[in-house]
């Protein structure tokens, strides 16, 4: 059931923002699909405001199945690197790779709802919505949410990430 699946993430190394300059975007798009482009594209370029771009649905390596969540990690590279994020926003989930070790999180907003308009770095995620500031467990580290975000358990066998939510 990974059928229109949509992501963002985050955190684009210096050698794939070269290779994207060299390789010009319709190349990439070609080459890749459209999962890697969005893939590659890091917190600082995001536009948490516009709209989403759906990887092709055949090579996102993510696949949802009621509350559970499966990621092809071999395929979905966005989350190979610690600091690397994605959300999920059929699944309404947040991800990210922190120091090796997988966290996911849902992406409602414990203030007033936002779901999609994230950014993550130095192991926080903000809610750009209003501001608030949460951890990577889901803590809150400035509001003006006052509650956690819901944690969802992962675990990792291979190059399978499962998130039960
Ligand atoms: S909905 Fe997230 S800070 Fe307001």
């Amino acid at each position: 059931m990974d059928k229109d699946i949509i992501t963002r993430s985050g955190s684009l190394t210096e050698s794939r923002r070269r290779f994207l300059e060299k390789s010009g975007v319709s190349l990439v798009l070609a080459t890749f699909g459209a999962a890697f482009f969005t893939a590659c594209s890091s917190t600082e370029d995001a536009d948490p405001t516009g709209p989403p771009t759906p990887p092709g649905n055949s090579s996102s390596g993510i696949t949802i199945s009621g509350s559970v969540i499966v990621i092809n990690l071999a395929i979905q590279t966005a989350l190979n690197n610690s600091g690397n994020w994605l959300l999920i926003e059929n699944a309404k989930a947040l991800v990210a790779n922190v120091n090796g070790s997988f966290v996911a999180l849902t992406s409602v907003c414990t203030h007033s709802g936002c779901d999609r308009n994230w950014t993550f770095a130095a192991s926080r995620f903000t809610c750009t919505c209003h501001g608030s500031v949460f951890d990577a467990s889901g803590r809150v580290v400035q509001g003006p949410a006052n509650q956690p975000l819901t944690q969802f358990t992962t675990q990792v066998s291979g190059t399978t990430l499962t998130i039960n939510k």
